[in-house]
């Protein structure tokens, strides 16, 4: 039996602000999202805090509450949006350019979207070379910007009359960059602001004026951003839960869930050819081979770790593994991605598996943003600090401390995130050993 934790955790009273730097096609889906299921129009399917069930006790106890009822989680209602971005349309207008909902869904939600006005980003366009910002914090260093996005903060807080806050980066993807000795301790990043560092990337800026804000932040994007030890540190010490990074969507989340199952049965994978067409602004940015760079990085690292060629070097030692983006305007957030995955099994012979996932990008984002956002404010009022690897489950690339591995098995990531909420509770964790029942 494990030992049970008793975990204090604040009750979800007022309002949670969420602060979003980047409104754009994520953003105003899960803004829209919200709106919609709070005036009864549709149903938030994908999402784990409003339809998933958990087991508690033996499977003979038919305890199996809803998540939202097992712990105290922030409501729909409670929630007040706002954000940054470097174009000054409001959601609605952005909503509309995006193109993910049709427009007479977008009509019934049309006044709160038009409410939110975005505050001006911090931009620096040579980490995202595609986009030319109009709406931008000029002038000072880079930590005046800081403290300009601090001010913002404030006056969220303020205005909205929210009792506690969460970020969430739902910005474009950055070109890809290693951490600096300016990333090496909070006094060198901090000079490094001061002295506007060019290895200073805008999402870090936004992400060190949330946590001295004392708001947790959570990287929906690729992004190095708190993956320094800079900001970790700043995180651990102002007891703020961080979690990253980029979203677990389409196909990488289809390979999350397939590679486990191969691996399972001990069946050979000799090459994973997975290519993509989306028309996007995401799409657009992931153009540039500096931004597609960070991306890649996170989409290949998934394989290695689920199926360990280093242990199984007979079934995984060969794996060539191949990750494409394509740009294809007229597909809009209507992707496509293809995998071939040339496997093999019993005495070598080989097959085929062809997956064609006609998804929708920001579909699948929506309620990841919605989950991240009430679980790291869960975790927030539970007292929990620095990299939240319980949150695993969401990202491609989930943040773990350092020198440890990240787990990537979807199903393991389930099983984490589940037995961290029994374990807040004081519930006994479930290890599917099953010898009870047979006493
Ligand atoms: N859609 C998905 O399924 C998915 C999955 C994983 C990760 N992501 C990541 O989430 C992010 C958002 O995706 P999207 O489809 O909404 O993209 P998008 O291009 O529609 O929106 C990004 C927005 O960020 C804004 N922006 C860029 N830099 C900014 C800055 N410094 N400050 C403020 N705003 C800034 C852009 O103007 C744009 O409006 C991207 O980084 C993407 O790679 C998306």
């Amino acid at each position: 039996m494990f030992r049970k934790e008793n975990v204090v955790i604040a009750p979800a009273e007022g309002k949670l602000g969420v602060l979003v730097p980047g409104i754009g096609a994520v953003t105003t889906t899960f803004i829209a999202g919200v709106e919609a299921v709070k005036r009864g129009i549709a149903q938030p399917f994908g999402s784990l805090t409003q339809l998933a069930t958990i087991r508690l006790g033996k499977r003979t106890d038919n305890r199996t509450p809803l998540v939202r009822d097992f712990v105290p989680l922030a409501g729909l209602d409670d929630l007040v949006v706002g954000g940054w971005d470097i174009f000054q349309d409001n959601a609605y207008e952005a909503a509309l350019n995006a193109q993910v909902l049709d427009k007479t869904l977008l009509e019934r939600v049309k006044e709160p979207l038009e409410a939110i006005q975005p505050m001006k980003g911090v931009f620096y366009p040579e980490y995202v070379k595609r986009l030319h910002g109009t709406w931008v914090k000029d002038g000072g260093s880079k930590m005046d910007q800081a403290e300009m996005l601090m001010d913002d903060i404030r006056n969220f807080k303020a205005s909205t009359g929210a009792a506690r806050l969460v970020m969430i980066w739902c910005g474009s993807t950055e070109i890809f960059h290693e951490a600096a000795s300016v990333h090496a301790s909070l006094e060198s990043f901090e000079e490094g602001l001061a002295k506007s560092d060019p290895a200073i990337a805008p999402s870090q800026v936004y992400a060190y004026a949330a946590l001295k804000s004392g708001v947790p932040f959570a990287n929906g994007a690729p992004n190095l951003t708190t993956d320094v030890p800079a900001l970790l540190e700043m995180a651990r010490e102002r007891q703020l839960p961080i979690c990253g990074k980029d979203f677990k969507t389409g196909q990488t989340m289809m390979k999350t869930i397939l590679a486990p199952g191969l691996k399972a049965r001990m069946l050979g994978v000799h090459g994973w050819f997975s290519t993509n067409i989306l028309g996007n602004r995401d799409g657009e940015v992931l153009d540039d081979p500096e931004s597609f760079k960070t991306k890649e990085v996170t989409k290949l690292s998934v394989l290695d770790q689920i199926l360990q060629p280093q242990l199984y070097p007979m079934l995984y030692k060969d794996l060539f593994h191949v990750v494409r983006i394509n740009y294809y305007p007229p597909r809009g957030d209507a992707k496509e991605g293809w995998d071939n995955i040339d496997i093999f099994g019993w005495l070598g012979y080989p097959m085929q598996i062809k997956i064609d996932f006609l998804c929708r990008d920001s579909i699948l984002a929506a309620p990841i943003v919605l989950d991240l956002v009430l679980f790291l404010d869960l975790a927030q009022r539970a007292g929990m600090k620095g990299i939240q690897e319980w949150l695993s489950f969401y990202f491609k690339a989930p943040m773990t401390a350092p020198g440890l591995y990240p787990e990537h098995d979807i199903f393991i990531q389930l099983m984490k995130l589940k037995n961290t909420l029994r374990w807040m509770r004081g519930e006994d964790l479930i290890t599917h050993l099953g010898l009870e029942y047979y006493d």
